[in-house]
């Protein structure tokens, strides 16, 4: 049995259809098991990361778990996994964890570095997933570009190598049923460096239409953000993309190693979620 925690979120559910799919028995973690759906075949169980305690009967016989970094107790949720038997436990983590040193540079750095320590403390064999930015975070100028042809956000020179969630999906079901992908940290990386304002720019080829990007002072989007998510996220959020104004990004072949098909490009990913932005 394999449980996928995170199997509602954008990687997780089809981590759990690839599974399904290719006949693994499948069990779905969510906090709100009565509201949601999975294909024919897959267990779905309620638990909670964050209460290690409430993961019981999702742990039952499970040998490999697909782990997303959530909670504030990794060692104690890692204890409660591995003293359940399980084997392997494949992370999602971060691509901008710094190896060389104990200090992330980062608050969301640091607390996937936190999870992985605690993997790496416990007797399971691991893979660590560490994906650049999903394509996905493009869904957050959706409304924008609803309602116009104007994307206004902080650092639109800002480059990534944007990961399609699907290419993140496949790697991770990979990693979950062959141990030869233990001890592994894969960066995880779509095909070409972008700019935010060059995703702008391609969702409005997806969608048939001129899209530009307008620069929003990162001070007032920070202003905005912070009612919504910690400000220590926030932060996280615009110091890596202020980095990265002007520095094309490290692009990773392990999407293809390990898929043996070459990374979607986020064209690709515009085209499939252009409904979205319609
Ligand atoms: N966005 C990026 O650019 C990026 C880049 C690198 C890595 N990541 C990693 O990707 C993760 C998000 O993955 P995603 O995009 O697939 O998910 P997502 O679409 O953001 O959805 C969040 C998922 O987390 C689950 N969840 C939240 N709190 C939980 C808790 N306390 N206990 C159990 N489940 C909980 C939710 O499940 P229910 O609501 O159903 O319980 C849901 O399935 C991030 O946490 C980060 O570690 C993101």
């Amino acid at each position: 049995m394999i449980l996928v925690t995170g199997a509602t979120g954008s990687v997780g559910q089809h981590v759990v259809a690839r599974l399904n799919a290719e006949g693994h028995a499948v069990r779905a973690l969510t906090r709100r098991p009565d509201e949601v759906a999975f294909p024919e075949g897959v267990e779905v169980v309620g638990g909670d990361l964050a209460v290690p305690a409430s993961l019981g009967t999702a742990l039952t016989g499970v040998e490999a778990v697909y782990l997303l970094a959530m909670g504030d107790s990794p060692a104690e949720l890692l204890d409660t996994i591995e003293q359940a038997g399980v084997r392997r436990v494949v992370l999602m983590s971060v691509g901008f964890i710094d190896d060389d040193s104990e200090v992330q540079p980062n608050a969301i750095a640091a607390t996937h570095w936190a999870f992985e320590q605690a993997v790496r403390s416990s007797g399971v064999q691991w893979t660590f997933l560490r994906p650049d930015e999903f394509a996905g975070n493009a869904l957050q100028w959706a409304q924008q570009i609803q309602a116009g042809d104007v994307v206004h956000a902080p650092y639109g020179e800002a480059h990534t190598a944007p990961i399609h969630e699907l290419d993140v999906a496949e790697v991770a079901a990979q990693a979950l049923v062959d141990e030869a992908h233990a001890g592994a940290s894969y960066h995880l990386t779509g095909p070409e460096s972008l700019t935010h304002a060059d995703q702008v720019r391609l969702i409005g080829e997806a969608i048939g239409r001129e899209l530009r990007f307008e620069e929003t002072p990162a001070e007032q989007w920070r202003e905005r953000m912070v009612q919504f998510i910690p400000a220590a996220i926030v932060d996280s959020l615009l110091g890596t993309l202020a980095a990265a104004v002007g520095h094309p990004a490290g692009v990773s072949d392990v999407v293809e190693k390990v898929t043996g098909h070459p990374a979607r490009g986020f064209a690709e990913w515009a085209r499939d979620h252009a409904a979205d932005f319609r």
